[in-house]
């Protein structure tokens, strides 16, 4: 559990789109001593925000969370509709878990300005979690920008420097709100991204999740039935199965940063065509030559996780929830 207020604890603030693998970033945070989950925003993504922040209020009451503020954001991106990902996150973004109802509740005030006083009131800098649409962070740095003097660092799951999930080229969270993820790039604070080319690596093996989904410790139960979470079962279940612990394993790498190897690159967001939601990523020997084609502007540097020790990373998360089968 989390030593609040401990000063070898990181301060974070949660953006989420709960969502099954947000559900299990949250377990995570909650219960690792090296974080400090100082508040929770929620973002429409893998769910509409209604759902969004009841999954997030029950999985709260799952990780044994003391009171941690939560608060609804944004029901849809900046320019498009929202997008819910049923297909990957089921009817109620959560794969049907069906986790009892809680007595919490969220903030009256809403996600912009929990995040704003929960950042500006912190004697240390904080870090920014984004496991979402960036829609949130958005509207927080050009609403408040004088935030970005206490902010830490941003690091969001999203992107990639290789394939693509939600087209060929455009991983879900940027791609769902790619101007909000053009604004945070722009915002001028150092960017730590967690995208597809680790998210697809860390995951737990399916006996595990079976044995911890039907062990009976309450909270390894709900840990495994959302790594087990299927939407659509195939014949050969085994084959759909892929145990990613997704999300998560950004907290993950704020936990353990030794586990990743990182790269500081040029990247910026596609906002046109085919490619729209792309993270242009500059991998060349010598990035940024780009001067004489006139297509110099529009790039940040961004720390980007290229590999992972997956297997250092899933232990770190099975151990952490005491759920090591
Ligand atoms: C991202 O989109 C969602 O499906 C997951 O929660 C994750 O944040 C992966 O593309
Ligand atoms: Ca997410």
């Amino acid at each position: 559990m989390a030593r609040y207020g401990d000063p070898m604890s990181v301060p974070v603030i949660l953006d989420v789109d709960t969502g099954v693998d947000d559900a299990l970033a949250i377990l995570f945070a909650v219960r690792h001593p090296g974080v400090d989950v100082l508040g929770i925003s929620c973002v429409a993504g893998n769910a509409p925000l209604a759902q969004v922040v009841d999954n997030t209020l029950r999985i709260l009451d799952a990780a044994g969370a003391p009171a941690i503020p939560v608060a609804a954001g944004a029901v849809r991106p900046l320019l498009e509709p929202a997008r819910a990902a049923r297909h990957v996150h089921g009817a109620d973004g959560l794969g049907g878990i069906a986790l009892p109802p809680t007595r919490r509740r969220a903030e009256q005030a809403g996600a912009v300005e929990l995040m704003r006083r929960l950042i500006l009131e912190h004697d240390r800098p904080v870090t920014l979690v984004a496991l979402a649409p960036q829609t949130n962070l958005a509207l927080l740095l050009r609403t408040h920008p004088e935030v970005a003097g206490n902010l830490e660092r941003i690091v969001f799951m999203g992107g990639s420097a290789s394939v693509g999930n939600a087209t060929a080229v455009a991983e879900f969270n940027v791609w769902h709100d790619p101007e909000a993820a053009t604004i945070v790039l722009d915002a001028n604070v150092p960017t730590y991204m967690y995208g597809l080319d680790v998210f697809n690596r860390v995951a737990v093996d399916h006996d595990v999740a079976v044995a911890l989904e039907h062990g009976d410790d309450p909270l390894a139960r709900v840990v495994g039935a959302l790594l087990g979470h299927r939407v659509a079962l195939s014949e050969d279940e085994l084959a759909e199965y892929t145990g990613l612990i997704g999300d998560a394993g950004a907290v993950c790498s704020i936990v353990d940063p030794l586990a990743l190897r990182t790269e500081v690159r040029p990247v910026r967001i596609e906002l046109a065509g085919y490619g729209r939601g792309q993270t242009l990523v500059d991998l060349r020997f010598s990035p940024g030559r780009d001067d004489a084609h006139g297509l110099a502007d529009g790039w940040t540097n961004v720390e980007v996780a290229l590999a992972v020790d997956a297997e250092r990373i899933a232990r770190l998360f099975l151990d952490t929830l005491g759920a090591r089968a």
